[in-house]
């Protein structure tokens, strides 16, 4: 028998999107002897094809662009020979271990008997309808032997083509069962070769790329940190068929795992040449008690298929995020200013009111107040004391928070606060009253990364504590509307003196961040929030739930950011990235303003200190940019150059009626003085539409190389490209794209 779901573009068209679930589910056929029933999820792109064998097994068959006939799928059955798989476990859809399988597992458990085998069968599924644009397909899978089960997920959007895969497993065993691996998903894909492009990096050199040709065994990307869990390595990656990874064309996987914390991602070749993908939370140090009758739900693993390359996969997951994940996806964002570079820790009233001032005069929405305002006991004066003592220091601020938001209204800006709830500084009242509350061994060193510790926050008496830190914030100053949300640590030395099994260490401190998170967006909705970790230490889907923002790095010299910007933007749409114009890099302030522009503008420099043209250069680009945020934000992203194969890159965004655009160019390598030799080729424009090119982001005053009177076919501009004549002297050009008819 085969089932097909179709979920539709439209609401209009539910209906008969009921009728072909009808029709294909009374197309009852035996598919062969060996398959009892095909279990069909399409997007609008893709399809996820699982098959139920006769013997009870659940394999993935199929991954990949969407048949034009559904019928077609019933073929899969006969083109992969079953006789090849020696234990018939190589495509299994969840490969339990212990039993059959030869392969990496996708989960591996003690029973509460001490054995440790498991072999999962297909017991029944459903088609989900949640809403015109979201199926789901759960599926369930039971032991033979043991009262063991698991729920397979697959949620699909269907206009954005990204699908969700998780697992919901519990037990009705005599005690608790022991979770040693517990993965997210486990894919099964098909090619002659696999290209993998993954990230590594540190403090001011995050997301590092590389990409290599997959070979047989495992390739594994993982962290073992706890927190800001993406220092070394990048929980989302790009995943390529037959070649490395192009901009437009062939196919491509971008996944991520939705988990702030320790992840696993496995990328097993297997010995007929398949590719297995095993994502999940990582099980190192984790084996988890799993109760009985209670439900262990794991983190979702995101990812969308393109068969036209990496541009259409992330503009893909860049709808997904704004609509479905990044909190106010579809929102605005606040321009600000941040004092951390400007004062450091070195502040007080006085200085802090004309930063007020400051913030008004070059015309961004928001002061940010950075580290160093809280403590008393132990003043935070330096990084080394006062995580933990969130009330505000008497000498610095003897009027405390209140008088400065008020100040801030005055000035008709808004007033936004650093934090960094998840830590405590081994000098601090809040360590000397709860040294229980604290992640550390009785009997070991202390650990310090950043002179801090961090927090139990798998101790809900913690979690308490923490959103109060928040709550009291807003309470006590209403009109506070950001926060930047810092955690400058990793987890040495884990341990919770509440837990009783410490192998759910690891999980449980990111179910209690995330349940402090829930209580704060309950009560908090909307209020702004970036999600910073010492750069760019910590970002994925799971924790952009609940984040308007992420920083991607302390490093904002402009040059770096430039790249750094580039592979983000594989994965997180540009409104999400907070850019800053920053002293780092030696760059004229016209080329920091461009780069920060690609994303939410913010600055941290001495306002007063610019020179008046340079002043009245960042007023004027803050007007301009209010005008193309709805373009760079909502727009399709079109990546036109990529620094890291030309000497320049180009980015462009156009809006969805393709009549407004921006594109910014960068020369990123200037020995020999190439610039632009050639035009650089538009791409996602109306052929048809004339458009009008405008150099903006100039001085007062300053004439362009572009005439802004001439127009272009989007045909001309797509085919033969334009030239926005990138030189030393001109190293970075900002264009704005109009259309005229
Ligand atoms: C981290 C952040 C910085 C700044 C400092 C303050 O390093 O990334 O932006 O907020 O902490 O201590």
């Amino acid at each position: 028998m085969q089932r097909t779901i179709v979920f539709m573009k439209h609401c209009c068209f539910v209906l008969i999107a009921m009728c072909c679930y009808l029709i294909a589910g009374a197309q009852q056929k035996e598919l062969t002897n060996q398959v009892k029933e095909q279990l069909i999820l399409e997007g609008s792109e893709q399809a996820i094809v699982l098959q139920v064998e006769i013997n009870g097994d659940l394999n993935m068959v199929y991954l990949g662009p969407k048949l034009l006939h559904s019928s077609d799928y019933r073929r899969l059955a006969s083109q992969y020979k079953q006789a090849d798989d020696y234990t018939g476990m190589y495509r299994a859809a969840y490969t339990g271990s212990g039993s059959r399988n030869l392969l990496e597992p996708a989960i591996s458990v003690r029973h509460a008997d001490g054995n440790q085998s498991l072999d999962l069968k297909y017991l029944n599924h459903e088609f989900i309808t949640v809403n015109h644009n979201i199926g789901e397909l759960r599926v369930l899978l039971k032991d033979a032997l043991y009262p063991f089960e698991v729920d397979l997920h697959y949620r699909i959007y269907q206009k954005e083509n990204v699908i969700e895969q998780w697992a919901t497993i519990r037990h009705h065993e005599k005690g608790a069962v022991e979770l040693v691996k517990y993965s997210s998903a486990n894919l099964n894909l098909k090619a002659d070769n696999f290209w993998l492009k993954h990230y590594h990096g540190d403090w001011i050199k995050e997301m590092q790329p590389e990409e290599e040709k997959l070979t047989h065994g495992i390739k594994t990307i993982d962290s073992k940190l706890g927190t800001r869990a993406n220092l070394f390595q990048h929980s989302s990656f790009l995943l390529s068929f037959n070649g490395p990874a192009k901009e437009d064309e062939g196919s491509v996987l971008i996944g991520g795992l939705a988990w702030s914390g320790n992840f696993k991602i496995d990328f097993e070749k297997d010995p007929q040449d398949n590719l297995r993908i095993l994502a999940g939370i990582n099980n190192y140090a984790s084996t988890y008690i799993l109760q009985k009758n209670e439900e262990f739900i794991t983190p979702k693993f995101v990812y969308t298929i393109s068969d036209q390359g990496i541009g259409n996969a992330s503009r893909n997951l860049h709808n997904w995020a704004r609509r479905y994940q990044l909190l106010d996806g579809g929102g605005s964002r606040l321009t600000l200013l941040n004092n951390w570079e400007a004062t450091y820790f070195d502040f007080n009233e006085d200085k802090l009111s004309s930063l007020l001032k400051d913030t008004k005069k070059l015309g961004v929405d928001l002061f940010l107040l950075d580290d160093g305002w809280f403590g008393n006991k132990y003043p935070r004066n330096s990084d080394t004391a006062a995580l933990g003592d969130w009330e505000e220091n008497r000498e610095k601020l003897p009027n405390g928070l209140v008088s400065l938001v008020k100040e801030a209204a005055s000035n008709g800006v808004k007033f936004g606060i650093w934090v960094e709830p998840e830590m405590v500084s081994p000098k601090s009242e809040l360590y000397e009253k709860h040294p229980d509350w604290v992640v550390k061994q009785e009997g070991r060193p202390e650990y310090y990364f950043r002179n801090q510790l961090v927090l139990d926050l798998s101790n809900p008496k913690v979690q308490d504590f923490v959103f109060k830190t928040l709550d009291d914030l807003f309470v006590k100053n209403p009109g506070l509307a950001y926060v930047k949300w810092d955690c400058n640590a990793v987890i040495y030395n884990a341990y919770s003196p509440y837990l009783k099994s410490q192998g759910n260490f690891y999980v449980d401190y990111v179910k209690g961040l995330y349940a402090v998170l829930e209580r704060i967006r309950a009560k908090y909705p909307r209020i702004p929030m970036m999600l910073c970790s010492g750069g760019g230490g910590r970002v994925d889907y799971g924790a952009l739930r609940y984040f308007t923002e992420y920083w991607p790095s302390d490093n904002t010299d402009p040059l770096e950011r430039i790249f750094m910007q580039y592979e983000y933007s594989f994965f997180y749409p540009t409104l999400a990235s907070a850019n800053h114009v920053t002293d780092w890099g030696d760059q004229p302030i016209k080329f920091k303003v461009d780069v920060a522009m690609m994303g939410k503008l913010g600055f941290d420099i001495v306002v007063s200190k610019l020179p008046k043209e340079d002043l009245a250069f960042c007023q004027q680009a803050l007007k301009t940019y209010d005008e193309l945020k709805p373009i760079i934000w909502q727009g399709d992203q079109f990546r036109l150059a990529n620094p890291r194969e030309k000497d320049y890159a180009s980015i462009l965004y156009v809006n969805e009626n393709r009549d407004s655009g921006v594109i910014f160019n960068y020369l990123v390598n200037y020995r020999q003085n190439t610039g632009t030799p050639v035009p650089i080729k538009f791409k996602g424009l109306d052929p048809v539409k004339s458009y009008r090119l405008e150099e903006i982001n100039l001085y007062n005053g300053e004439s362009s190389l572009i005439n802004p009177g001439e127009t272009y076919t989007g045909d001309f501009l797509m085919k033969v490209g334009f030239n926005p004549y990138l030189s030393s002297k001109r190293k970075s050009v900002v264009l704005k794209l109009t259309a005229v008819s």
